[in-house]
């Protein structure tokens, strides 16, 4: 017996084509990048569990810029605040490039403070000589310092914090970004563990390494976008860091914890099969 398999034509493979091409182009440049996840980890800081959770927010790489508004940056940080943190740290990359709206963004940001102490490192997008070179950005970090210091947010540029949380002491501390060539982290850090656990901020997960010989239990992380385009099969190829284990997500590394955000917001407007995130971790 003949069977007949349907036929398909070269008309429709091309209108097929397109029509998939059109609508991964619709997915990946006008959906994927505002779908905001919250992702959630538990992290055991010191030998025992501790039996007073801390609830830490961790955002980074909001990117505000064209691609990014700030009526989605205003939805992302109100998502973070219904969580109800203890305390709030974010990462670097407040800006792509030069912006316009600071005003408006710092006004954004204060929800942040007034519902817990926050604090956050820059990253390389932030200002300095890479910023200035590759993206037409801020030759200094000048401006983004002033939009936290109207947000009442505190900036830990290669600096240490000792913070009373729920009755338990937590050093914060915060390293300046690496391609902006501030990284620094002699002097800030301790070389050996003392009574309080060390949250280390720093925009670049690449930074570890240098990180090794120094204290701290748990380092946050950006910068990486969680590879902002992963491909299957591939991976994530345009992931700008030196190693590609760590691009995304929690981690134990050397007896200590990396974690790794997707970040917020997006360069050119694309995400695709990485979600942007903000990300709570319940510290025990
Ligand atoms: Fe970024």
């Amino acid at each position: 017996m003949k069977t007949f398999a349907p036929k398909l034509s070269r008309r429709k493979f091309v209108l097929g084509s397109g029509a998939l091409c059109g609508g991964g182009a619709l997915y990946t440049f006008g959906l994927e990048s505002s779908w905001l996840d919250v992702g959630r980890h538990e992290v055991q800081l010191g030998p025992e569990r501790s039996a007073v959770p801390i609830k830490l927010l961790h955002l980074s790489d909001l990117h505000a810029s064209e691609v990014v508004g700030l009526d989605y940056l205003r939805r992302a940080i109100e998502t973070g605040v219904s969580l109800k943190p203890d305390v709030i740290c974010l990462t670097g990359d407040f800006v792509t490039s030069h912006y316009g709206q600071f005003d408006r963004y710092a006004e954004i940001l204060s929800a942040l403070p007034k519902c817990a102490p926050t604090v956050a490192s820059l990253g390389n997008h932030d200002g300095g000589a890479w910023a200035a070179w590759r993206h037409r950005g801020y030759a200094d970090t000048t401006e983004v310092r002033a939009l936290l210091q109207h947000s009442g947010i505190e900036l830990l540029h290669n600096a240490l914090h000792p913070i009373t949380l729920k009755n338990r002491t937590v050093n914060l501390a915060g390293v300046g970004d690496l391609w902006a060539g501030e990284f620094r982290a002699a002097g800030v850090l301790p070389a050996t563990a003392g009574a309080s656990p060390t949250i280390l901020l720093s925009h670049n997960p690449d930074t570890k390494d240098a990180l090794r010989n120094f204290s701290w239990d748990l380092l946050l992380c950006g910068h990486t976008h969680g590879g902002q385009l992963r491909i299957p099969l591939v991976g994530t190829p345009f992931a700008p860091v030196r190693d590609k284990r760590f691009v995304r997500g929690l981690h134990r590394w050397e007896d200590r914890w990396l974690h790794i955000t997707n970040g917020v917001g997006n360069l050119f407007g694309a995400r695709f099969n990485c979600r942007p995130e903000i990300s709570l971790l319940t510290l025990v």
